[in-house]
């Protein structure tokens, strides 16, 4: 019997040593970890439980059959993060680059399949060279199986993808449709196809950082929610995130009580906005001071930085804020800012998670390149987000709540439940210069007249009562009571049931 025992451990050890030694040291001297000590920090202690800890491809071509390595490059289980259950698998470049066949990609699809089942998250560490290229179409099947399995899970199990390493051809596609990816910064990099292949096609000279990095991809492209500064960050502010999500769609967000008092009055709020109505101020003040002990987990703050996303608590409970930034073009919505802050409000409505918008947007941004890039589209994704969300809405306008714009930003014509407005709320269709330029055209060279008629239309519009008085704000706060008054909403909201029309399903301005 112990012979048995023995054996076992001597195949335990060998799967555990994945490449070898020698390519275990040439991971730790490019400053990564390994795929089984990233699981040891992203896990809590002793929770990994390993499965297919000892499958092996099936590919006989270009001598592959004298080379068999247990696990087959990627790793694979369950474990716990805070006490909450979580299905992981992660990808071991010490055998064969962590490249993808068809076993491996059979681990993941096992422990996808699992998450689906019981109803848990599934978080990817890739870092691959993508397909196995001896196994040829098996492994693009492969691929095309996890494809499936993140489009079928998604909106049913949270999916985040954590990239340490290369990611490149199709492999960017399966943490794509993963509803969070996080890069690590000089070490980790996505494209459809590299720097050789683009130098070939389109004579453009770019290194693999400049194209496909952790700061591209989360200041330019918006493809990446954030860039952590190494291996061991990336992994700990996971953890941190995994505390905002929801185990699936059946389940709410955890709860974690807070000794920060839901009535705290905060006087800073009451001068906040500055007396000039062209003046910035931070938006991140406005959500910190609402969110529980100024908590605010923000995602893709360094990409179109002019509207905020992220998660954060009010009485325990996790909320996605959604808020114009007045520092970054005076918080239009461009492109960037609608698609970034339409992806995450059908997170929040898909998992039940809900939404407190911070309004101060002067409009859409003007431009030939914004038009021409299909504003009108991309702005609409946001206006479609915001208008299907079933999920609580808490709307307050701190500012301007210019044009279509308002309509967009979570307004009460979109079913927002509860909307409220600081008494500096400015609703109307433009700004008063703009305005008085077009209805008082004639008068334009009369300095005088066009001042008066300005100062009429401010005094008319630059106020919250004229939405008010139609009910479209259902009350105007104390900017100091904004926290209490946003926890008495969310307390009112908890037994929302509202529910969208029957349909196979909607057909997204994509
Ligand atoms: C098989 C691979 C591999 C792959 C790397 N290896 N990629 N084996 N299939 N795709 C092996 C290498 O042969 C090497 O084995 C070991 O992994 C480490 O690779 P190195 O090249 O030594 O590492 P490094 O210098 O760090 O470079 C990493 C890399 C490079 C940039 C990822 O290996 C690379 O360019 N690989 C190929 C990338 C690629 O073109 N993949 C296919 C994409 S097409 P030894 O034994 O020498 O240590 C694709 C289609 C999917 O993915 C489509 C889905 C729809």
């Amino acid at each position: 019997m112990l012979k048995v025992l023995e054996e076992l451990e001597k195949r335990r050890a060998a799967a555990r040593m994945g490449g070898g030694q020698a390519r275990i040291d040439a991971q730790h001297a490019k400053g990564r970890l390994t795929a089984r000590e990233r699981l040891d920090v992203l896990l809590d202690e002793g929770s990994f439980e390993e499965l297919d800890m000892y499958v092996e491809h099936n590919c006989v071509d270009f001598d592959m059959d004298t080379t068999r390595i247990p696990g087959d490059g990627v790793v694979t289980g369950s474990g716990t993060i805070n006490g909450r259950l979580v299905f992981v698998f992660s990808q071991d470049f010490t055998v064969f680059g962590g490249s993808l066949s068809e076993r491996h990609a059979q681990k993941i699809c096992k422990i996808m399949d699992m998450a689906m089942k019981v109803g848990a998250p599934v978080i990817g560490l890739n870092d691959s060279g993508g397909a196995r290229i001896q196994e040829g179409v098996a492994s693009l099947a492969g691929y095309a199986e996890v494809f499936q399995r993140n489009v079928l899970a998604s909106g049913v199990v949270p999916q985040v993808s954590l990239i340490m390493g290369p990611c490149a051809g199709g492999a960017v596609y399966s943490p794509a449709m993963t509803d969070f990816i996080f890069m690590v910064k000089d070490s980790s990099y996505m494209f459809v196809t590299g720097p050789d292949v683009v130098k070939t096609v389109t004579n453009e000279v770019v290194t693999q950082e400049e194209l496909g990095g952790a700061i591209t991809h989360s200041t330019k492209s918006g493809v990446a929610d954030l860039a952590m500064e190494d291996d061991i960050d990336a992994l700990i502010r996971t953890r941190a995130f995994f505390d905002y999500l929801p185990a699936s769609n059946r389940s709410g967000a955890p709860y974690r009580p807070s000794a920060d008092p839901w009535d705290r009055e905060d006087m800073a709020l009451d001068t906040l906005v500055p007396a000039q109505a062209t003046k910035p101020y931070d938006m991140h003040e406005v959500i910190r001071r609402v969110a529980d002990d100024g908590q605010f987990f923000e995602l893709q703050p360094a990409h179109a930085a002019n509207i905020l996303i992220g998660f954060g608590r009010v009485e325990g409970h996790v909320v996605g804020f959604v808020a114009n930034q007045p520092m970054v073009l005076a918080g239009c919505l461009d492109i960037n800012a609608s698609k970034k802050a339409a992806r995450f409000v059908r997170f929040c409505d898909a998992f039940s998670i809900p939404i407190i918008t911070f309004v101060d947007v002067p409009g859409f941004l003007p431009g030939v390149a914004q038009e021409h890039n299909g504003i009108i589209k991309h702005g609409a994704k946001l206006l479609f987000a915001f208008a299907e969300a079933t999920v609580p809405k808490v709307t307050v306008i701190t500012r301007k709540a210019y044009g279509g714009a308002y309509d967009v930003m979570a307004s009460k014509h979109l079913r927002g439940d509860l909307n409220y407005a600081w008494p500096t709320a400015e609703i109307a269709v433009m700004g008063a210069k703009g305005a008085v330029e077009i209805i008082f055209r004639k008068d334009i060279g009369d300095s005088e007249k066009i001042a008066r008629r300005t100062a009429e239309y401010e005094a008319r519009f630059a106020n919250p009562f004229v939405a008010a008085s139609k009910g479209f704000i259902d009350e105007v706060i104390m900017p100091h009571a904004t926290r209490r008054r946003v926890a008495l909403a969310l307390r009112k909201l908890r037994g929302k049931r509202l529910e969208n029309p029957w349909k196979k399903h909607d057909n997204l301005p994509l």
